[in-house]
């Protein structure tokens, strides 16, 4: 039977590993494309997915069978901060739009994807699937978080009322190419190393904000694309996975500068300004429910994986989501 499968969210950093794993992986392997799939990598040029009838206008064109649901309005602390409600209701209105446009036209199944700031901001660590409603979400980016969690509860009433086979993944920080470099809006890794290339460039100091201490799971994006991969194939159960590196493979933020140093080749002055709030110094979560169902993973080492980002980024400067107008 024939397998069609919308990625929404396709041209972004997780979507575009996902498609250089289906690409690049062993035609018929446990991570490559099957003989009988059709793999669909949707951008927002494709239709915008706040709007109900541009979301069943994709549904109706690719007729998926599966979905990887990935489109988000995604940003960092700054503008989470700022536009909590449009991050709300941009992502309430997304989610709900894919997944009953994904009901309506009967897909078999659908993956959304949460993420850790989803989790209480008081709880016990390490986070784990069961913890995810037992408190709220920390305040910086509530509308994000609870959009995200009304994933989970969806995917709940979907399974109950109408018996879809929906469910989500909750990755940890993810890191890879084609990850947003702009420095208004980007996650640690991707402005670091915007800031080592722009210090080389300018010669300049590297400075890296808080005292490099704080302990983070890593995870890069084209691992993260084959536990996707697996999870769409299969895991079929409405509960989330969380899909990370152990808690033993936290990295600090000193080892992510040190490694960006490295990579970059970068010679000059390199400093930690510890005037800066370092935020919370660890936040563990657990990848047992992974591995206890996926079998032997492995995951690729931190510094070669963030050397490929670094060389990714450095050889796609021009066309990156650097947040720079280039000529
Ligand atoms: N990055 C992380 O560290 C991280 C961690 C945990 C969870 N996640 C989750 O992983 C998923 C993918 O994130 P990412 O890092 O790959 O983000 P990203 O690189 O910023 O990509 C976001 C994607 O969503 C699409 N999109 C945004 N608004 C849309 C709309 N209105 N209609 C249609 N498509 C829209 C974008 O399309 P265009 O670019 O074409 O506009 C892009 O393909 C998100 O759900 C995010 O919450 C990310």
């Amino acid at each position: 039977m024939s397998t069609v499968i919308l990625v929404t969210g396709g041209s972004g950093l997780v979507g575009q590993a996902i498609k250089h794993v289906i690409e690049n992986e062993p035609v018929g392997s446990r991570f490559g494309k099957k003989e009988n799939e059709t793999w669909i990598f949707a951008s927002s040029s494709e239709g915008d997915l706040r709007d109900p009838a541009q979301t069943r206008k994709l549904f109706d064109k690719y007729k998926p069978t599966h979905v990887i649901h990935l489109a988000a309005l995604v940003g960092g602390l700054f503008r989470n901060m700022k536009y909590k409600l449009t991050f709300f209701r941009e992502n309430m209105v997304i989610n709900d739009n894919v997944l009953h446009a994904a009901y309506e036209t009967k897909a078999q199944k659908v993956i959304s994807c949460l993420s850790t700031c989803v989790f209480p901001d008081k709880v016990e660590y390490p986070l784990d699937e069961n913890k995810i409603h037992l408190g709220l979400p920390h305040d910086s980016n509530f509308g994000y978080a609870h959009s995200k969690r009304m994933v989970d509860i969806q995917n709940h009433a979907y399974k109950e009322e109408f018996g879809c086979n929906f469910t989500s993944a909750i990755p940890t920080n993810v890191f890879g190419p084609y990850d947003n470099y702009d420095l208004e809006d980007a996650h640690v890794i991707p402005a670091l190393i915007h800031k080592c290339y722009l210090a080389k460039k300018n010669n300049t100091p590297f400075v890296v904000a808080g005292s490099g201490k704080p302990l983070r799971q890593f995870i890069y994006s084209r691992d993260l694309a084959k536990l996707f991969i697996w999870q769409l194939r299969e895991y079929d159960d409405v509960e989330p996975v969380i899909l990370s590196v152990g808690e033993d493979e936290e990295v600090s933020i000193k080892e992510v500068a040190d490694a960006i140093v490295e990579a970059m080749d970068f010679k000059g002055n390199y400093t930690f300004d510890t005037s800066r709030a370092d935020g919370q110094f660890r936040k563990p979560a657990s990848n047992k429910k992974l591995l206890s169902l996926i079998g032997g993973f492995e995951f690729t080492p931190f510094k070669p994986a963030l050397a490929e980002s670094v060389k990714w980024f450095l050889d796609n400067y021009d066309t990156a989501r650097t947040g720079i107008k280039k000529q």
